[in-house]
């Protein structure tokens, strides 16, 4: 019998339950919540508010498509943040009320580390990257370059200094009035584009950190300009418009990571976060492997965006250690790893 461990995510707008076995994922449910896709962006009261309406029934889900009963279970893991205080208040309360029914043990986990272990998800025929290994974690809040030494040992080399890539692309797609969010979207468009049809500002800046304000901007301004001599502009020049940010957008992470790689000789590399569903940015993991033969770890679109198999997997791993919280643990909406 293997150590089975219930996750739970309410990080944001997903509400998600999932369930591992020994690391092996039994059932991993997620209700997205389309409320929101008429605001243009998350509304944190109404995210909370549809979580406390799914978690039950996703969590019921979760549980029947695993095969189990709550009685089969070893231990809750849930997200503590960072995220939307609300959203996590829902995910938090509900594992403290399930472990005291139940007479769990509760494992609290940092939604950033659990991006980073859906690449400890266990499967048959895959391999798991090699400590210690970089992991570039791109999401709709976060982008990150992690030395990642251990299971529980992660360490910021390199972050934003301002907007997230994710974040990023939701906004050049809302100037351009394509929907939310803008990530699939752009992605989608950038396919049928010339990615050479325009060239937009790429930041400057120390270390291994990331900006993409000037690039939002530069982007912003080219519309502006170019919308004076034709109304129709982005009408007719969207997919290439697409293609031409994605690349920047996928250059610039790519730059500042391979620097990482170099310097710290390291070439076992991973991609996490909900950016990372991107067809440019996969491509160019995948040409790290071909043209430097660099170990490349690119995760299943299942444990791209926010999931709650990521976050028992990383559960599972400090129940290995027995890091356990207790009854008076409280969220946080802002933290760094
Ligand atoms: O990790 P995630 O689900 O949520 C958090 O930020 O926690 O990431 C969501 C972000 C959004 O900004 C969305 O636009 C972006 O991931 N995204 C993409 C793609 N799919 C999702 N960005 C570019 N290309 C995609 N295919």
């Amino acid at each position: 019998m293997g150590i089975k461990i219930l996750g739970i995510e309410s990080s944001c707008d997903d509400t998600s339950a999932a369930v591992l076995d020994d690391g092996r994922v039994l059932s991993n449910v997620t209700a997205s919540q389309a409320v929101h896709l008429r605001y243009g962006g998350v509304v944190p009261e109404l995210a909370s508010r549809a979580h406390q309406q799914n978690i039950i029934p996703v969590v019921d889900k979760a549980i029947a498509d695993a095969g189990i009963k709550p009685g089969d279970l070893d231990a809750i893991a849930f997200t503590r943040g960072p995220g939307l205080l609300g959203s996590l208040l829902v995910g938090t309360s509900f594992a403290k009320g399930f472990a005291l029914a139940q007479g769990l043990p509760m494992i609290d986990v940092n939604h950033l580390q659990a991006h980073v272990s859906a690449h400890f998800i266990i499967e048959e025929g895959r391999e798991l990257p090699k400590f210690p290994f970089l992991c570039l974690l791109v999401s709709g809040g976060n982008s990150q370059i992690l030395l990642v030494n251990d299971y529980m040992d992660m360490k910021i080399i390199g972050q934003t200094i301002d907007d997230a890539a994710g974040e990023a692309f939701d906004k050049c797609a809302k100037v351009m009035g394509l929907g939310y969010p803008g990530g699939p979207l752009i992605d989608k468009l950038a396919q049928q584009g010339n990615a050479d049809a325009f060239e937009f500002a790429k930041p400057n800046i120390k270390d291994y950190d990331y900006s993409f304000s000037g690039l939002k901007t530069s982007f912003l301004y080219t519309l502006r300009d170019r919308l004076k001599e034709d109304a129709d502009f982005i009408e007719k020049n969207k997919a290439d418009l697409c293609a031409s940010l994605q690349k920047t957008v996928i250059d610039i992470l790519m730059k500042k990571l391979i620097k990482a790689a170099k310097d710290l000789k390291i070439t076992e590399i991973a991609l996490a976060g909900g950016v990372s569903a991107n067809s440019g940015l996969r491509k160019a993991f995948e040409d790290l492997h071909t043209n430097r033969g660099w170990n490349v770890f690119v995760p299943k679109f299942a444990f791209t965006t926010d999931n709650a198999a990521m976050v028992a997997s990383a559960g599972y791993r400090k129940f290995q250690r027995g890091m356990f919280c207790d009854q008076t643990v409280a969220p946080f909406s802002r933290t760094i790893i």
